[in-house]
């Protein structure tokens, strides 16, 4: 089709074989936290023990009930027609305690059987329908057993995880060809570790994410490399990671201190995870040399931010099949001098990260600005940084407050803007993309929010025992676009 500066709108057509889908995670809407022998995990505990850290000190112990109504989640996706669906498995579900201690001991046979069987069927039943399921092996969940031994502060979880990955692989693997293995570390790192606003709900400013951060990389290119190793052979999958950037332009486009303020806060983002997995195997220069420089002016005998041996460089190092991004926002930077107080990731990089105050907010009290045109440009940006990858999508969303209409309208208008957003990337910046999924099928447990975030595509009535689902409009219009396999709209 010919490119025009028209306002008509045009069939704007994917490329063939182009992947629609919608993802959820385990502990936002299987609910069945003990069911059938499921062990506890960090999100159980720390919703369990109250204390208004979670919007009304919501649970997830029902959430949208998927445990049990799979079949109901599946009519969702038949009626989308989506051609993946991502979830992720509830890593204490399959391992109580965590361990493949459990699975190996005669006699326990039992425990083993009944969250194996749950995603066994949640994956014969997709593949039956022809849709392709991606697989998360960890969304934030970690089985409470291990939080308890140090979780991601300590080295030794490398080996637990890998472990767990090798089961999952084996277990699944016949059939599951799209792994992620951790989703979303670089938000992980900053909210549970740093903040403590995640559980395990401790705040260990200036060290916490980077100790847990450095873990889950090494967790994760460890786990890739049993795949590559013992599985691809055979399974001829492909693993990777899944990483949330928001898109930072300078706050003042004309000042170098601001330009350089926004680029550090993408080396921060997103390159301090993607360049060691990508490109070299370590973190970038510019970000080593600042939180080295800020912790000798701190008094720390070494730096905040640990370093990886060349033997860990090299198992980094291109531990990643393709590029698995996720998208919800923008921001603006300015650089900010760091006057002391407080320690935080983003005074190492001596900078201040703001809306621009024209944005939208998707909903009042919201974190999400409604910036289509930032995906674009955080894509262009992977392309050019880290030679041309075959890019996934598997979260974009916006949220609605509560109550939210059916007649979802103006978040209609934000996935069509996107869409053509992505179709502009695709076609003109020649970004290598191939797939994207909406956040999320269903209104669910949106971790601390509780259920007053709405992301769904399907609405789920919470206050209903039988948890019905039912179709916003933004239902249906992905619908169409994916029967379509584009969008009307203009370039
Ligand atoms: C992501 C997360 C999802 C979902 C989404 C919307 O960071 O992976 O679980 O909560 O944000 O906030």
């Amino acid at each position: 089709m010919a490119f025009s500066s028209s306002s008509n709108p045009e069939e704007l057509t994917f490329p063939e074989g182009f992947g629609w889908g919608a993802s959820t995670a385990a502990y936002q809407v299987e609910g069945g936290w003990d069911a059938d022998g499921k062990g506890p995990n960090v999100w159980d505990t720390f919703t369990h023990q109250g204390g208004d850290r979670v919007f009304r000190n919501q649970t997830a112990d029902v959430a949208c009930g998927s445990y049990t109504l799979w079949e109901e989640d599946l009519k969702c996706i038949k009626q989308l027609g989506l051609t993946h669906y991502r979830f992720s498995l509830s890593w204490s579900r399959l391992l109580p305690d965590g361990t493949t201690g459990f699975i190996n001991q005669k006699g326990n046979c039992f425990l083993k059987i009944e969250g194996i069987d749950y995603y066994n069927k949640m994956i014969d039943d997709l593949l039956a329908n022809g849709v392709i399921p991606i697989v998360t092996l960890y969304h934030f969940d970690l089985p409470q057993h291990l939080e308890d031994q140090g979780g991601w502060k300590t080295g030794a979880i490398v080996e637990v995880f890998d472990a767990y990955a090798q089961f999952c692989f084996g277990t699944f693997g016949d059939r599951v060809k799209l792994w992620i293995t951790i989703n979303e570390p670089n938000v992980l790192a900053v909210l549970a570790y740093e903040k403590g606003l995640f559980p395990p709900g401790v705040p260990n400013l200036g060290t916490g994410a980077y100790q847990t951060a450095h873990n889950m990389i090494k967790a994760h290119a460890k786990a890739w490399h049993s795949y590559d190793s013992l599985f691809r052979k055979k399974q001829n999958g492909q693993v990777s990671i899944a990483l949330f950037s928001p898109w930072v332009e300078p706050s003042n486009p004309t000042s170098i201190a601001d330009q350089e303020a926004a680029k550090r806060v993408m080396t921060m983002a997103l390159d301090s995870f993607a360049k060691p997995i990508f490109i070299d195997g370590d973190y970038p220069a510019e970000l080593k040399s600042r939180v080295a420089a800020m912790s000798k002016k701190q008094g720390y005998p070494s730096s905040r931010l640990p370093e990886f041996t060349e033997e860990e460089k090299k198992m980094i190092k291109g531990s990643a099949d393709f590029f698995v991004i996720h998208y919800y926002t923008s921001a603006l930077a300015q650089h900010q001098e760091n006057s002391g107080g407080e320690l935080n990731i983003l005074k190492d990089i001596e900078v201040e990260i703001f809306p621009d105050p024209s944005w939208q907010v998707s909903h009042p009290g919201s974190w999400v600005r409604v910036v289509p045109w930032g995906l674009r440009k955080l894509l262009k940006y992977i392309k050019d940084t880290y030679n041309n990858p075959v890019i996934y999508i598997t979260e974009n969303g916006f949220p609605q407050g509560d109550p939210a209409p059916l007649d979802d309208t103006r978040r209609w208008e934000y996935f069509r803007q996107t869409i053509q957003e992505l179709y502009k990337a695709i076609h003109l910046d020649k970004v290598n993309l191939q797939l994207y999924c909406v956040w999320s099928l269903l209104d669910n447990f949106e971790w601390t929010e509780g259920y007053s975030f709405k992301f769904g595509l399907y609405q789920v009535d919470f206050e209903n025992p039988a948890l019905p689902r039912v179709p916003y409009k933004s239902a249906m219009e992905y619908a169409k676009v994916i029967q379509n396999n584009g969008i009307k709209g203009s370039l």
